[in-house]
């Protein structure tokens, strides 16, 4: 069956919007169907498309970004199959929203995923960095959806 995947962030309009589009990316180049959205735990940014720096960032690694931002709900539990948070405070508040247990353990840790890049217990928020911040937050976005979706293709058709 095809596996719905929530990526969360803090506004929605950085690291979780990057990683649907990463993670899309590489779907879509392998062929697998994988339904992917964002969203934040704060709702300030609804509507706004994402921002420009990070836009830019992915579009130098061939990635465009297209997601309006929006923010998480209830709801979101029935839709998705996992949700994939960035940092402890994204946790926190998506843990908080988890109507049951089964809800609650749907939610995982993006770096979880991560092989690459074991100095990194969270996606780091670019907000006020320079285009460092932005290239990391790339780097580590590519390399744990790398092995999300290798798992999610191992898994399909189990859930
Ligand atoms: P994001 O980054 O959580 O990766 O989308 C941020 C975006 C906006 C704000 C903070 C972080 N903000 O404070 O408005």
């Amino acid at each position: 069956m095809k596996q719905r995947i929530l990526f969360v962030c803090l506004g929605n309009i950085c690291r979780s919007p990057a990683a649907e589009a990463v993670l899309r990316d590489m779907a879509t180049s392998q062929n697998a169907e994988i339904e992917i959205d964002s969203a934040g735990t704060y709702g300030g940014h609804a509507g706004e498309k994402s921002d420009p720096r990070m836009r830019e960032a992915a579009a130098r690694r061939g990635i465009a970004m297209t997601h309006r931002a929006r923010q998480v709900r209830e709801e979101d539990f029935d839709r998705f199959d996992r949700i994939i948070v960035m940092d402890d405070n994204n946790y926190e508040r998506v843990f908080r929203l988890a109507p049951d247990r089964a809800a609650q353990r749907k939610i995982y840790r993006f770096v979880e995923f991560c092989t690459q890049h074991p100095e990194w217990s969270y996606v780091p928020d670019p907000y006020y960095e320079g285009r460092e911040g932005f290239e990391l937050v790339l780097d580590l976005l590519e390399d744990g959806c790398k092995n999300l979706l290798a798992e999610l293709m191992t898994n399909d058709g189990r859930q």
